[in-house]
């Protein structure tokens, strides 16, 4: 695998396989590796000449400076990783390398960037548009690949890529999970051993209501997600929405597309999770 710091180093390389019109993939991530990540790699790996995973812990979608300063940072392992599922390319730049002193960047979305994850993370959506942004800019990937972990970056990313008019194809792969059902994440890594059993609530009350989406009505549902993920007082429930999956807006029986998301806090390690209902 070639590892580039540098945008002009990496460039050089990408010039010269675009050149040979190589199809070139992007999997954004911010490192701390997983099979959630892998998964990414491999999907690209299928439809590309040449796979780019970035590595950069991004400092403007942090809204906590305590949660960007404990983010874990494992780039040896992650190298290896990356090496097992042959990726060509690794891409892990400096902060300096990516952001002038006080740059500005405010990308209209509307709704959406304040809206469940955004109510909770303030300016978190903006950070995230920004880097993205940069890293299409210097990759130029025909194709990006991202996880439906995060469901709603996914369609913040989107409709930045729309607003923006670039040319590249955004592909959603599914939620990696452990055997327990837990969604894989870089934050589990915070987890005790008592943490990840009480976290297991999340995956299981989504399985649950998706189980019971005909049975119930959908406020009948959201109350009782909500009491089993607040049952435990070392879990701070954040939110569990139900939501049309285009426009992230309450759901109905009839809505045609359905996702249910959540998100709470367990221990300190703050988690997010969701499932296609429909
Ligand atoms: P990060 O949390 O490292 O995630 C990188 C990509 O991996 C995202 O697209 C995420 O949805 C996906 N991913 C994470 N866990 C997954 C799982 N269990 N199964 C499948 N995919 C999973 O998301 C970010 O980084 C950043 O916001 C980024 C887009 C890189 C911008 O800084």
């Amino acid at each position: 695998m070639k590892v580039f710091q540098t945008k002009k180093s990496l460039q050089a390389y990408l010039n010269e396989s675009r050149a040979l019109n190589k199809k070139i993939g992007l999997v954004p991530t911010m490192g701390a590796l997983h099979l959630g990540h892998t998964s990414l790699i491999e999907q690209a790996k299928h439809v590309n000449d040449i796979v780019v995973c970035s590595i950069f812990v991004n400092p403007t979608q942090f809204n906590d400076p305590k949660d960007l300063e404990k983010y874990p940072r494992t780039l040896e392992a992650d190298i290896a990783l990356l090496e097992d599922v042959d990726c060509d390319v690794l891409f892990n730049p400096s902060v300096e390398e990516i952001y002038d002193n006080n740059e500005k960047w405010y990308l209209d979305i509307g709704d959406l960037e304040f809206i469940l994850e955004g109510k909770f993370r303030p300016g978190h959506y903006q950070g995230v548009m920004q880097v993205v942004y940069k890293l299409f800019d210097i990759v130029k990937p025909a194709n990006a690949y991202f996880g439906q972990k995060d469901y709603q970056q996914f369609l913040v990313i989107s409709k930045m890529v729309d607003l923006t008019r670039m040319e590249i194809k955004l592909t959603i792969c599914p939620i990696v999970r452990e055997s327990d059902g837990l969604a894989m994440s870089s934050r589990n890594r915070h987890l005790t051993a008592y943490d990840h059993e009480l976290a297991i609530v999340l995956s299981r009350t989504l399985n649950w209501v998706k189980e019971n989406f005909y049975k119930k009505s959908i406020d009948a549902l959201l109350e009782e997600a909500k009491l089993l993920i607040s049952s435990n007082p070392n879990i701070v429930f954040e939110y569990f929405e139900v939501v049309d999956g285009l426009t992230l807006k309450p759901a109905n029986h009839q809505t045609e597309k359905v996702v249910a998301l959540v998100a709470a806090k367990v221990g300190n390690t703050r988690l997010i999770d969701n499932i296609l209902i429909k």
